[in-house]
C-alpha cells in the first residue's frame, strides 16, 4: 500500500500560503513553486541508501558517505510539472528529465494525453513524477500508468497540493507508488478544482490567464 507523506515544513507551509493567495502574479508564483520543489525533494530523497566512499581529507583519510543509487528521473506532468523540475534537479544535478504531455478535459475532467518522452534508461532509474496539483487523480494516474507500461517500477509522485478525492484515487491505482504532498485540502468543486487550492497552476504559472 503507497504511503501518503504530507511534507509540511514551516517554510513550505510560508511559501505555498503565498502561492495561494490570488494577487500573487507570475513571477513570485514561479520562484516560490521552484523553492518549495526543492525543499519537498530533501524528503523525497531522504531514504536514498548511502555507500562508504574513501575520501582524503586535508587533514587524514576517512570513510565517508555518498548516495549509492539508483540514478534518479524527473517526470513532469506537463505543463504545471515543469514549474517543479528546476527546484528538484539543483538538489540532484545529474538527474534525467523525462515529459509526459497531458490535460485535463474541461468537460469531461479527464486526461488527454499529448507527449511521451523518457530518458533511455528510465526503467532502472527511481523516477519522480511531479506536478503541482492531484485533483481528481487522472493526470496523475495515467502518466504512472504510462511510466510503467514502458518498464519503470521505481516510482515517486510529488505534489504542491492534494485533495483527498485524488489521493484516494491514486492510491487505489497505484497503490506501489509513495505520494509526498506539501498539503492535503478540503475538497474539489463542482469544476474539479482543489478547494481552498491556488486556482489552476498552470496558468498562474505561466500567465496564460
Ligand atoms: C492540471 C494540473 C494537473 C491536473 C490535475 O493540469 O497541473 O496535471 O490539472 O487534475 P486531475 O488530478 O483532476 O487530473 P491541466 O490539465 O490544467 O493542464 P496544464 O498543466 O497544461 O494547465
Ligand atoms: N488543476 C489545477 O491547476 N488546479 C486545480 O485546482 C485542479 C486541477
Amino acid at each position: 500500500m503507497s504511503t501518503v507523506k504530507v511534507v509540511d515544513h514551516p517554510m513550505i507551509q510560508h511559501k505555498l500560503s503565498i502561492m495561494r493567495d490570488k494577487n500573487t502574479g507570475t513571477k513570485d508564483f514561479r520562484e516560490l513553486l521552484d523553492e518549495i520543489a526543492m525543499l519537498m525533494a530533501y524528503e523525497v530523497t531522504r531514504d536514498l541508501p548511502l555507500v562508504d566512499v574513501e575520501v582524503e581529507t586535508p587533514i587524514t583519510k576517512m570513510t565517508a558517505k555518498m548516495i549509492q543509487g539508483p540514478d534518479i528521473g524527473i517526470i513532469p506532468i506537463l505543463r504545471a510539472g515543469l514549474g517543479m523540475v528546476n527546484g528538484i534537479q539543483r538538489l540532484v544535478p545529474s538527474a534525467k528529465i523525462g515529459h509526459i504531455g497531458l490535460y485535463r478535459d474541461p468537460e469531461t475532467l479527464e486526461p488527454v494525453e499529448y507527449y511521451c518522452k523518457l530518458p533511455s534508461d528510465a526503467e532502472s532509474r527511481q523516477l519522480f513524477v511531479v506536478d503541482p496539483m492531484l485533483a481528481t487523480g487522472g493526470s496523475a494516474i495515467d502518466a504512472v500508468t504510462l511510466i510503467k507500461k514502458k518498464g519503470c517500477k521505481n516510482i515517486r509522485l510529488v505534489c504542491l497540493i492534494a485533495a483527498p478525492e485524488g489521493i484516494e484515487a491514486f492510491t487505489k491505482a497505484h497503490p506501489d507508488v509513495n505520494l509526498y504532498v506539501a498539503a492535503v485540502d478540503e475538497k474539489l468543486n463542482d469544476h474539479g478544482y482543489i478547494v481552498p487550492g491556488l486556482g489552476d497552476a498552470g496558468d498562474r504559472l505561466y500567465g496564460t490567464k
